[in-house]
């Protein structure tokens, strides 16, 4: 069949391909963790500010996320620029005509991230003031639009990242709709992947509980975050299982059978990523026993985040199985850049670096403005 993809770049890779891949994993893996707090810890924020009424902790965590979520939003951000080089230098001829298909709802990316971000700050702000009264009403509804937001704005991409492996659908979109007003509603896998990454999100952020909780210094509230990261965590993770095997179902044929015997590589991660999360909610289950459970609980966020690290492989191996019909970045010219390609690795080293003590340092400030609203209260 003939398809229109476009040519890849004729400009030789500046990296061989394993490293380039390398780099699209590691810093992708950074987003999306980033990515998860972010849209997890909105939606609890706004469960908290829902539920002020009737609990003084929720009141208080909504105070946390509230100083955090604005440095959460940043890093998501900043993180998402590296895997999109990266992507378009290996896959640049299928992200940018998948792009300009969906070109309308891409663009607004743009727009509702800058209207989510404002809305991040107008309920940080709004806790840290003292008319807390009379606006948390109107802080709810704000954030429940941030939550919408966000959601959106995942659906955009999961849109695009499923329609660029669909070189076979690009011709009837563009002349269904060539100015850009198209979703990849037809796609099979979309609405699964969707959920499977919305599930993941809510998840993560109930790890991201356990780890407030673990710092916390006050045992009541520390036990209660606790309880609450852990049971987010469980009822998502059973309810992604689900998801996860409908996901399974909805992928076309060879690439389902890849994951099911057909391919050792993908079977075998398919398999250690539905052991992993099986293994982190028996720890968080096992913590609840335990007179000193912090052993327990650092082992169960250690599992789901190693989770989600499987998970972000099998994205890009899935990836790989859609396009091998078309496309295999293996084949593309190889011209090394050996000068760059070391900037590139010290500058990203150093940008870890920096972002390690900035999260120190919002955390030592976290605690102490807590500490400090606490005496307020
Ligand atoms: C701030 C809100 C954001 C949210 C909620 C979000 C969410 C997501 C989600 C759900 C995916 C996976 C989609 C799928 O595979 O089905 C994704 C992938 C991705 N995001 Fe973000 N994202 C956000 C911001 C950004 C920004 C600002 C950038 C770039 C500057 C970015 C870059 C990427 C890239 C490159 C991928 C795909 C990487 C790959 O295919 O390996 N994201 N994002």
């Amino acid at each position: 069949m003939n398809l229109p993809i476009p040519y890849p770049d004729p400009m030789p890779l500046p990296a061989p391909v394993w490293l380039l891949r390398t780099l699209l994993l590691l810093t992708f893996f950074l987003h999306v963790l980033f990515m998860n707090c972010l849209l997890g810890g909105t939606a609890v924020a706004l469960v908290c500010t829902v539920r002020r009424k009737s609990s003084a902790f929720s009141v208080r965590l909504a105070g946390d996320l509230g100083r955090l979520l604005p440095s959460v939003f940043a890093f998501t951000i900043t993180l998402g620029v590296a895997p999109l080089l990266f992507l378009q230098v290996m896959y640049g001829q299928f992200l940018y005509a998948s792009s300009i298909l969906i070109g309308v709802p891409w663009l607004a990316i743009i727009g509702m991230v800058i209207l989510a971000y404002y809305g991040v700050y107008f309920f940080s702000m709004n806790l840290s003031t003292t008319n807390r009264h009379e606006k948390k009403g109107r802080t709810t509804v704000v954030l429940a639009l941030v939550v919408l937001l966000l959601a959106s704005i995942a659906f955009v991409y999961s849109n695009n990242f499923t329609l660029m492996l669909a070189p076979e659908r690009w011709l009837d979109l563009y002349h269904s709709h060539g100015s850009g007003w198209n979703l990849n509603w037809s796609e099979p896998s979309l609405v699964p992947r969707y959920l499977h990454f919305v599930l993941g999100a809510l998840a993560v952020s109930g790890l991201g509980l356990v780890v407030m909780g673990l710092r916390q210094q006050e045992d009541a509230y520390r036990q209660w975050l606790i309880e609450q990261g852990s049971l987010l965590f469980t009822g998502t993770t059973l309810l992604n299982f689900g998801v996860g095997f409908w996901f399974l179902v909805k992928l076309t044929g060879p690439v389902r059978l890849a994951f099911v015997g057909g391919n050792a590589f993908a079977t075998s991660l398919l398999g250690v990523g539905m052991l992993l999360p099986l293994a982190a909610v028996a720890h968080l289950i096992m913590a609840k026993a335990h007179k000193s459970p912090k052993r327990q609980l650092v082992v169960g966020v250690s599992c789901g985040l190693l989770t989600v690290a499987v998970m972000v492989v099998m994205r890009d191996v899935l990836r790989n199985l859609a396009l091998a019909p078309y496309f295999n970045p293996n084949q593309l010219p190889v011209a090394p850049q050996w000068g760059i390609i070391l900037l590139f690795v010290v500058l990203f080293i150093a940008g870890l670096a920096t972002l390690y003590y900035m999260l120190r340092k919002v955390a030592i400030a976290t605690r102490v403005q807590a500490a400090a609203a606490q005496k307020l209260q």
